[in-house]
């Protein structure tokens, strides 16, 4: 992959790919967390020390071609504008004459940001004359929307088809810090893994099983691992129609050495978790009318020991429902522990990045991703059709 490094683009027009969908309050405008544009801000402060003219386009939500007044990029641009300390040209429109006006009258070192692109119902259908009308407005198309590169959109791959296309300083950190992982992981490996449901961590089982040297599993998951065992676990949601796949995770684990860690211990609490019933027990005593709500403190340690001493550790999915207080000890203590191994550390996107910012541990682990389905299509190995275009 060519990255900005590789090309000279001073004075040139930049179309920037990020991905600022952030955790947003379209009532208030407040902005829950805003670490996916401080992310890309060593891209956008490179290109403009480097005399460009940048041009953002970023998405919000989830509007389906659409324009959605809630979802406008304006509290987005604004919240740039202060992290970068100078002005940026909020658009009211993504394409068209106004934009490409606005846009050539843009100075070397100056950054407009387009509106929210899925307004446009070519995005999602990467629509031919949508990655066009979005050309017309550069002359260099770069990626620095590692989250979203997992969708093959017009601002995603219609648009890198078209022009000289580069990669920015996310994606090139992501690629390296996840490929690490899947290529040439410093051993003892173990991964870690949780969240609530088997399904959407299947490909990623799949395909690390034979790369990990141990598998940690907590979260709500665990719960269809521990039931796949014959193991009682009351009210949590099983997956009934994961049970042969958890089987054969462990059985394949078995067969080929590697040990695996369930919950030994679990706090559970009457369903749907109520924390003022929260209770701690060996997960062979889990009564009929309690679901698992986070591993035990005895899982905790275990896990914690199993990881001392690995090089590489990957960890993605929250232990318990983290966002209750009665039931984030688990989460707490694997980020905690985390943060002070000697290892490669690699926290997955979503949830379990969500959780190390709010322990404001982020900084301490060796990488956390801001890409969630997309971080996870990767350590699937699947290959992502908006890095893909680049290297073709
Ligand atoms: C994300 O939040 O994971 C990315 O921005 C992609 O968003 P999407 O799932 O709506 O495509």
């Amino acid at each position: 992959m060519r990255t900005v490094r590789d090309i000279d683009i001073r004075g040139k027009r930049v179309l920037v790919r990020v991905d600022f969908n952030v955790p947003f309050d379209p009532h208030t405008g407040d902005i829950a967390d805003d670490s996916r544009i401080r992310a890309s801000l060593p891209t956008i402060d490179y290109l403009l020390s480097q005399g460009a003219r940048v041009i953002l386009c970023a998405h919000l939500g989830r509007p389906a071609g659409q324009v959605v007044e809630a979802l406008r990029l304006t509290p987005i641009a604004s919240r740039l504008a202060q992290l970068l300390g100078r002005p940026v040209a909020a658009q009211q429109e993504s394409v068209g004459c106004n934009i490409e006006r606005a846009i050539n009258s843009l100075g070397p070192s100056e950054i407009a940001m387009l509106e929210n692109i899925r307004f446009q119902p070519g995005e999602e259908k990467n629509e031919p004359a949508l990655a066009r009308d979005l050309a017309r407005l550069a002359d260099i198309f770069v990626n620095d929307g590692f989250g979203v590169s997992h969708r093959a959109h017009a601002s995603t791959v219609g648009v890198a088809r078209l022009l000289p296309s580069l990669a920015g300083f996310v994606l090139e950190k992501e690629v390296s810090a996840l490929g690490h992982v899947l290529h040439d992981p410093g051993h003892p490996f173990a991964t870690i893994l949780g969240g609530a449901k088997i399904r959407d961590k299947i490909g990623v089982l799949d395909n690390l099983l034979q790369r990990v040297d141990k598998l940690l599993i907590g979260g709500g998951m665990a719960a269809t691992f521990l039931r796949a065992q014959g193991i009682a676990v009351g009210t949590s949601g099983i997956e009934a129609d994961r049970l042969d796949f958890a089987r054969d995770i462990l059985a394949r684990a078995q067969a080929s050495g590697i040990p695996v860690f369930l919950p030994q211990d679990v706090v559970v609490a009457p369903g749907p978790p109520d924390p003022s019933g929260a209770t701690t027990m060996a997960v062979t005593d889990i009564p009929d009318q309690a679901a698992i709500a986070d591993i035990g403190p005895v899982t905790a340690k275990t896990f914690i020991n199993e990881l001392q001493g690995c090089k590489t550790v990957l960890w993605n999915g929250p232990m318990g429902i983290f966002e209750t207080e009665a039931f984030s000890r688990g989460t707490l203590a694997i980020a905690g522990a985390l943060a002070k191994l000697n290892a490669t550390t690699i926290v997955g996107g979503g949830s379990t990045a969500e959780a190390v910012m709010e322990l404001g541990l982020a900084g301490k682990m060796g990488h956390v991703s801001t890409g969630g389905g997309a971080s996870l299509e990767f350590l699937e190995g699947k290959s992502l059709p908006g890095i893909e275009v680049l290297q073709s």
